[in-house]
């Protein structure tokens, strides 16, 4: 049988018909983990789409494959290796959730040191990464700073000078700690930056600037090689994606800046999904509903973006930790066979903040011709201690996009009509800690993995990544000659000779 032959010829219902027809729809498709509640009322997902769903999940064999990837088994073909981030959670093979925890304590060692004055009088931190290896950890410091702590903390990604200029101007050389994370550390960017902090600190009279060096790598002997001392150099496991990495020794700069305890009850939020991913039946298990909703609009309804809002300010750089996470691993033409993918890959993620996007970005979610899923996060405790009509006014902005996207309105001044049954989830955390995102982020790397098992692709690899770093080289080392004629008129412009 054919599940998604099943799938898409089942007919479509609305979002109107499908409340009208079933009490008790918003009980069933919704769900609370660890202070997380998610609503998938407003989705199109009847009982009949999920059975079929589960179906075709049963299928492509996911309880085997939830299994393999919390058991550390091999599952990134590509690469010939296992994908390892719920180990450093506590759940993977025995040998590799022992080295993480081990690898753990040596972070924690080193985040007290720092803290004693091991490294001198510190206040100033630049996390230097790009991708996976900042992305994660500069959501989480936006996310859950108070603003009393101890440490500023600037995260320094692109190769852009006007990134890294302001931050050198700001701190003061002789109380900075430079944090270098990169998986494989040799990454570009990172490094041209770390020779500029290097070269900063000696210019302003840091006598050695070397010794105020941490690195954070799956290559900790590339890391000793450029000059760090291995005392200083926190390794994490190759089996650990560059995007699935902020639970390891990538998040040393989050540990620092936040707390040990913080980075420990992200942790534990995280453990607690992965348990929930790893023991609900299908219609009950969050990131599985969250997938089929995906593939849902993607190969049904033709969607071919998702759109993320974050009613809260310091979830702004969720969507731009969202679109890695998801481009980068479901992005992919073939499937982990190798053969071409017969389906659309992921969706383009995109999104920003409530409410400001409402008032630039919600004219086409409520009256384009695209339809696109929504997903709303909100958090019920405000960040904030302004007055409470603030916080009011933010929630109930956004209840309400949600709601008339669902309801629409019907004129007859077509310029006026909203023809509504647009679908949305909403997410709401009760507070935002560390163990609330410590869940919500591991719900989407799990509803990632499930979309790439219904799809058949390896999640896990970045091929299409090379070729724009290879011809960036290949420029860098001028060899531009060999570029298109566009190309080179651009350099020539850029660099004239
Ligand atoms: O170029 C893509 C990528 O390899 C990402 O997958 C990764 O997160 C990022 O670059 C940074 O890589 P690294 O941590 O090795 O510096």
């Amino acid at each position: 049988m054919d599940y998604w032959t099943a799938i898409e010829s089942q007919p479509a219902s609305t979002l109107k018909s499908l409340f009208d027809g079933e009490t008790g729809r918003v009980e069933r498709l919704s769900f609370e983990q660890s202070g997380v509640y998610f609503d998938f009322s407003k989705t199109h997902m009847s009982k009949m789409l999920l059975e079929n769903f589960s179906k075709l999940a049963d299928d492509k064999g996911m309880v085997d494959q939830i299994m393999a990837l919390t058991n550390g088994a091999p599952i990134n073909l590509s690469e010939g290796r296992a994908a390892e981030h719920t180990a450093e959670r506590g759940f993977g093979s025995e040998t590799s959730v022992e080295n993480a925890r081990l690898l753990k304590m040596r972070m924690q060692a080193l985040v007290q040191a720092v803290d004693a004055g091991a490294l001198g009088d510190i206040e100033y931190v630049i996390h230097l990464g790009i991708g996976g290896s900042a992305l994660g950890p500069e959501l989480l410091l936006a996310a859950l700073k108070i603003g009393d702590e101890k440490y500023e903390t600037a995260v320094i990604s692109n190769i852009d000078g006007c990134a890294l200029e302001p931050v050198l101007e700001r701190f003061d050389a002789h109380k900075t700690l430079l944090v270098i994370a990169s998986k494989s550390f040799t990454t570009a960017e990172t490094f041209l930056n770390a020779r500029s902090v290097t070269d900063w600190m000696a210019e302003q009279g840091v006598s050695d600037p070397f010794g105020k060096i941490i690195a954070l790598t799956a290559m900790p002997e590339k890391a000793v090689e450029w000059g760090i001392d291995e005392s200083r150099v926190l390794p994490f496991s190759e089996t650990v994606g560059g995007r699935y990495s902020l639970w390891s020794s990538i998040g040393f700069s989050v540990a620092l800046t936040l707390g040990i305890e913080v980075f420990d009850d992200l942790l534990a939020g995280a453990a607690d999904m992965d348990r929930h991913f790893i023991d609900m039946p299908f219609d009950q298990n969050i990131p599985v509903i969250a997938a089929f909703c995906d593939q849902y609009y993607n190969q049904v309804r033709g969607c071919e973006t998702r759109a993320v809002f974050a009613y809260d300010e310091r979830l702004r750089l969720l969507p731009d930790y969202l679109q890695q996470l998801e481009m980068e691993s479901n992005g992919k033409s073939v499937t982990a066979d190798g053969t071409p993918l017969k389906r659309h890959s992921s969706p383009i993620v995109w999104g920003g903040v409530g409410t400001d996007a409402q008032h630039a970005v919600f004219q086409l979610l409520h009256q384009g011709t695209h339809l696109v899923p929504v997903e709303f996060l909100a958090v019920v405790e405000p960040g904030h201690s302004l007055a409470k009509e603030h916080h009011e006014g933010l929630l109930l902005n956004c209840f309400a996009q949600g709601a008339a996207l669902m309801a629409g309105k019907k004129s007859d001044d077509t310029n006026r009509n909203y023809q509504g049954d647009r679908p949305s989830i909403t997410i709401l955390l009760e507070n935002l800690d560390g163990r609330t995102l410590g869940a919500l982020i591991a719900f989407y790397e799990h509803r990632t993995f499930t979309n790439a098992v219904l799809l058949g692709i390896n999640p896990f690899d970045q091929f299409g990544v090379e070729l724009g770093k290879e011809m960036a080289n290949a420029l860098l080392a001028g060899e531009g000659n060999k570029m298109d004629p566009s190309t080179e008129i651009l350099k020539n412009r850029a660099f004239p000779a």
